[in-house]
C-alpha cells in the first residue's frame, strides 16, 4: 500500500480531469431538464434494508458487493451500490405511490465491492434518471431516447442498444418452468454458480459469462414466449415507439439485468470501445418494494457509469476538456508593484477575469515561467515606470504581440474580456 494511493478500486479525480467530469455533469443537467427531470440528491448511505428489499436478497450486489456497516447506534447502514432504491425511498413519501408522475435525476458516487478491473471500480459514479408513478410503454421509450440524446451531446456514438422484456410477476412461473425443463438435463456440465442459480434464481443463469454455460444458454427457450398477451403487447409498444423515433435496437432474450426489481422493459447500451466491461448504461422498468411500504412503487429509469463514459470518449479520440487557465497573469517588479497588482488582481477577478500572479517578489524570469506553466493567455509586467505612467504593455502569450493598455482593471478587462 502506498501512502499516496486511495483504497483499491477507488481513485482521485484530479484537477486535470475534473473539467471533463463537469462537462458530463452539466450536460446531463441540461439535457434531462429538457425532458422535465429535476435533480434529487439522496444520502450516500441508507438503511441496509432499503437495498436488501429494493434490489432483492438474491442479487449479486446485495449478497456479495455491498459496503455494509453498523453505526454507533447499532443501525445497519450501507453505502449506496446504486441510485434507484434510495430515490424510490425518498419518493415513497410522495403521491408517486398513487400514480402521480415524478421525474428526477441524480449524479454521484456509488459503491460496490467488486474485483477492480478496467471500468470496474469500487467507488464509481453514475448519472441516472428515474421516472416514478406512471406506467406506460411510451415513457420507457422516451427514457431510452433521452439517454441516447445525452450520449450524443457528450460525443458518444456507435453504441448498440440491447432490449428485452422481463414480463411481470404473474408471467414468471410459466417461463421459469420452461427454463427449468430446459436447463435440468444440462446442469451437470454447467458452472457451480449456475447450479446455485438453478435453485435460487434461474433467470440469473441467462446472464452467465462462462464459455461452456454460454453454449448451453444459447439454445434456451425465450422466456418472453411464455408471457401473457398483455405483457407481449406492452413490449411491442415500447419497440414501436422506439422505431417511430428512428432508434434502432437489438432484442436480446438473454438480457435479464442483475437487479431483481425489473418488470417489462430492460435495456443496456454497449460500446466496443470498452473491451470487457461493455455496458456503459443500463436500466428498465421496475416495481420496487421498500421496507414499511405496503404498495410497490413503479418506475422506469437508467444509470450510466461515468468512468465508462469517459473511457468511451477516450477510445473515440475525443480530447479531454482543458483546464481553466488564467486569462491574464500580472508580473510584479518590486514591492510597490506587488502591492499594486494584488489590488488590481482582486478587481479583475471581480470583473470575471481569471487572473494569476505570484504573491511574492520574484525575478522576471521566474514569474514569466509561472505564467507559461499556468498557460496564461496574456501577461502584464508592472514596475516603477508603469506605475508612474499609469500604462503598461499587455502581451499576448500565443503570438508575443503587445499592445499598450491603461493600468486599471476596467481597461484590461475591456481589452481581453
Ligand atoms: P447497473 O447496470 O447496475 O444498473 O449500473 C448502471 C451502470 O453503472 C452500468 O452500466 C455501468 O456503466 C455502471 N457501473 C455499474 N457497476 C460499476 C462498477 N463497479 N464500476 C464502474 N461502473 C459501474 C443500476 O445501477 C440501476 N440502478 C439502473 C437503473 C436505474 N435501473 C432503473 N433505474
Amino acid at each position: 500500500m502506498s501512502k499516496s494511493s486511495p483504497p483499491p478500486g477507488t481513485s482521485d479525480i484530479l484537477p486535470a480531469e475534473t473539467p471533463t467530469w463537469n462537462l458530463l455533469e452539466n450536460t446531463a443537467k441540461k439535457i434531462f431538464s429538457l425532458y422535465g427531470y429535476k435533480e434529487l440528491r439522496t444520502p450516500i448511505f441508507e438503511y441496509t434494508e432499503v437495498f436488501q428489499r429494493g434490489l432483492g436478497d438474491e442479487t449479486e450486489v446485495v449478497k456479495k458487493e455491498m459496503y455494509t456497516f453498523e453505526d454507533r447506534g447499532g443501525r445497519s447502514l450501507t453505502l449506496r451500490p446504486e441510485g434507484t432504491a434510495g430515490v424510490m425511498r425518498s419518493l415513497s413519501g410522495t403521491d408517486a405511490l398513487n400514480g402521480v408522475e415524478h421525474r428526477v435525476f441524480y449524479i454521484g458516487p456509488m459503491f460496490r465491492g467488486e474485483r477492480p478491473a478496467a471500468g470496474r471500480r469500487r467507488q464509481f459514479h453514475q448519472v441516472g434518471v428515474e421516472n416514478a408513478g406512471k406506467v406506460s410503454p411510451e415513457l420507457d421509450a422516451e427514457c431510452i431516447a433521452m439517454l441516447l440524446h445525452y450520449l450524443e451531446e457528450i460525443g458518444i456514438t456507435g453504441t448498440t442498444l440491447y432490449l428485452n422484456t422481463r414480463g411481470v410477476a404473474s408471467d414468471r412461473p410459466a417461463a421459469e418452468q420452461a427454463l427449468r425443463d430446459y436447463f435440468a438435463p444440462h446442469l451437470e456440465r454447467m458452472c457451480a454458480d449456475c447450479k446455485e442459480r438453478f435453485e435460487r434464481n434461474i433467470w440469473r443463469i441467462l446472464d452467465c459469462k462462462q464459455e461452456t454455460c454460454r453454449s448451453i444458454i444459447e439454445h434456451a427457450p425465450d422466456p418472453a414466449e411464455f408471457f401473457s398477451e398483455e405483457s407481449k403487447l406492452y413490449f411491442k409498444k415500447v419497440c414501436d415507439a422506439l422505431s417511430a423515433m428512428g432508434i434502432s435496437y437489438v432484442v436480446d432474450p438473454r438480457l435479464v439485468r442483475g437487479l431483481d426489481y425489473y418488470v417489462h422493459t430492460v435495456f443496456e447500451l454497449v460500446h466496443p470501445g470498452l473491451g470487457g466491461q461493455t455496458a456503459i448504461a443500463g436500466g428498465g422498468r421496475y416495481e420496487l418494494r421498500l421496507p414499511g411500504s405496503g404498495k410497490p412503487i413503479q418506475g422506469v429509469g437508467y444509470a450510466a457509469g461515468m468512468e465508462r463514459l469517459l473511457m468511451v470518449r477516450e477510445a473515440l479520440g475525443i480530447a479531454p476538456v482543458p483546464e481553466e487557465c488564467p486569462k491574464v497573469f500580472l508580473v510584479s517588479m518590486g514591492e510597490k508593484a506587488l502591492a499594486f497588482n494584488i489590488a488590481l488582481a482582486a478587481k479583475l477577478r471581480k470583473a470575471g477575469i481569471a487572473t494569476g500572479m505570484e504573491l511574492e517578489a520574484k525575478s522576471l524570469k521566474s514569474q514569466m515561467r509561472s505564467a507559461d506553466r499556468l498557460k496564461a493567455a496574456w501577461t502584464v509586467v508592472v514596475g516603477e515606470s508603469e506605475l508612474e505612467s499609469g500604462k503598461a504593455m499587455l502581451k499576448n502569450m500565443a503570438d508575443s504581440s503587445q499592445k499598450e493598455v491603461a493600468l486599471d482593471a476596467e481597461a484590461i478587462a475591456g481589452e481581453i474580456g
